[in-house]
């Protein structure tokens, strides 16, 4: 449709500017249409392809003490929790509106109801810049579609700092976001993590989709 009418335009209009211009929304409308496609393919497909994806890379033996980073409704600590037997998946949140609509505790604790985790996992409210946990307490620590929230932007190396610091030795850590995550991977490394990779996922999320993983 948009085709079709970005072809009959010039038909109608001889003045070139406001053929351009017409072109020109005729574009910005395809390109929010095709995002719009793209976050619904990633709300009821993506997320949990992209989710099997960042879990599948780790080895589990299912005594794991898992953290997940800005959990929001729970999807990878949930996730996480269905790979556990005696271990614990607790996921952290400060619970921002701005970040995700309808964004309570409530809604997050219901989730894990929904997903059969419910023994298996913790809540707390918590800001990944200053974690309460001691040094060294996870095997593995997880975050999606958070850090880049972080503001100031330095701020964002501040809460990689604090996972390295949390995570145990042969902990390893996978941060997915919808940037490049060269800047995550870039903390890591000098927190003394060793970065096994940092690279796009496009096609498993159906949008835009960088994992960077590192060990301890
Ligand atoms: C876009 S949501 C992603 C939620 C979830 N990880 C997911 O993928 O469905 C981002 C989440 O990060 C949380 N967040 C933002 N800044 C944070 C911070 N400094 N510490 C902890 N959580 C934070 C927000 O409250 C929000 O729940």
């Amino acid at each position: 449709m948009t085709a079709v009418a970005g072809f009959a335009i010039p038909t109608f209009f001889d003045n070139t500017l406001i053929i351009y211009a017409f072109y020109l929304v005729i574009l910005v409308g395809a390109v929010f249409f095709l995002l719009g496609i793209a976050m619904n393919a990633y709300a009821l497909k993506g997320k949990y392809r992209n989710r099997d994806l960042m879990l599948f890379k780790i080895n589990w033996t299912g005594n794991e003490n898992v953290l997940d980073i800005g959990t929001g409704q729970g999807l990878l600590m949930n996730g996480a929790a269905k790979h556990l037997t005696t271990g614990k998946s607790i996921g952290i949140d400060i619970w921002s509106s701005k970040d995700l609509s309808d964004n309570t505790i409530n809604k997050t604790l219901a989730n894990a109801a929904l997903e059969g985790v419910k023994d298996k996992i913790e809540i707390r409210n918590e800001d990944a810049r200053s974690l309460t946990f001691a040094d060294n307490s996870f095997d593995v620590v997880l975050s999606l579609l958070c850090i880049h929230n972080i503001e100031p932007k330095a701020d964002q190396e501040k809460a990689c700092f604090e996972i390295a610091k949390v995570l145990k030795p042969n902990g390893t850590v996978l941060i997915g976001d919808y940037i490049p995550t060269t800047d995550y991977a870039k903390a890591f490394a000098k927190a003394g993590l060793t970065v096994k990779s940092s690279k796009p996922y496009f096609t498993t999320a159906y949008v835009l989709m960088w994992i960077v993983e590192a060990t301890k």
